[in-house]
């Protein structure tokens, strides 16, 4: 986005969102209140995770970013590990059809290095089939640390300033947020948090500067579309200032 359609963007009476982030929470304490097992927990996540999807659809979104895993699930128990990554894989493959029937194009954002080959191919492949789609843009950050995020993209910066083609003087916002990930696409407007954490998590630390925030006790696999509409109705009543003052 330039600067000028960032400030017309802000300008803006906004009353829906156009891009909506989800920190999906809850889905361990869910199976553990129904005396199940914390997978069968993600299970149901995946379930509310195709509801919101459907429900962005018909919202007419423009993105939807959802946090699957972040880079600090790594430190739970192995087998709950491997078990959500399994689980990435079964509806990656099972839902790129339906993804391509609602025109939507598929995102992964995080550092997928350190997953399978498998898990690799089936993101290449599940993103490749979707990236001609021009409906809603669906993110989905899996290995996604917001301080990993900013430290790959002062990286990318910093060999700029090694080879000569760029100054140190040159850096602006927009420099570093061209080298971050979704910088391709609108803000963040809103970030919803399930699950009755009242923290970002290392969640999208820079792109989320100027969302909105709302959270809820609902645990994931609880989420459904009124969950989803009040979340938008609550933001419909915010007023948003981007730093400014009230006009
Ligand atoms: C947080 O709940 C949830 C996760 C770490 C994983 C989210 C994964 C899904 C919703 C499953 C499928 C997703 C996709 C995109 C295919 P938690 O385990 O931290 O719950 P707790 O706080 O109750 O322990």
């Amino acid at each position: 986005m330039s600067p000028e359609d960032q400030l017309q963007y802000q300008n803006q009476k906004m009353v829906k969102p156009r891009h909506v982030a989800i920190i999906m929470d809850g889905n361990g304490r869910w199976a553990t209140k129904q005396g199940k097992l914390r997978m069968s927990g993600h299970q149901a996540g995946a379930e509310s995770v195709r509801r919101a999807i459907s429900f962005a659809v018909s919202y007419q979104l423009d993105a939807l970013t959802l946090y699957a895993f972040s880079s600090d699930n790594w430190s739970r128990p192995n087998q709950e590990v491997i078990a959500l990554l399994e689980l990435f894989v079964l509806v990656l493959d099972a839902e790129v059809k339906n993804l391509n029937k609602h025109d939507i194009r598929l995102n992964i954002i995080g550092d997928t290095t350190r997953f399978s080959h498998r898990l690799q191919d089936c993101i290449r492949c599940a993103e490749e089939k979707t990236q001609n789609n021009q409906g809603l843009i669906l993110n989905i950050a899996v290995n996604y640390g917001g301080r990993w995020d900013i430290i790959h993209g002062v990286r990318a910066l910093a060999e700029q300033v090694r080879d000569g083609s760029l100054l140190p003087e040159e850096i602006e916002e927009k420099t570093l947020s061209a080298h971050l990930c979704l910088s391709a696409i609108v803000p963040v407007d809103l970030v919803i948090r399930t699950g009755g954490e009242y923290r970002i998590s290392n969640f999208l630390l820079w792109q989320a500067a100027y969302a909105e925030f709302w959270f809820t006790d609902i645990l994931w696999p609880d989420f459904d579309e009124n969950v989803f509409q009040g979340a938008l109705h609550a933001f419909a009543k915010r007023e948003r200032r981007f730093g400014g003052i009230a006009l």
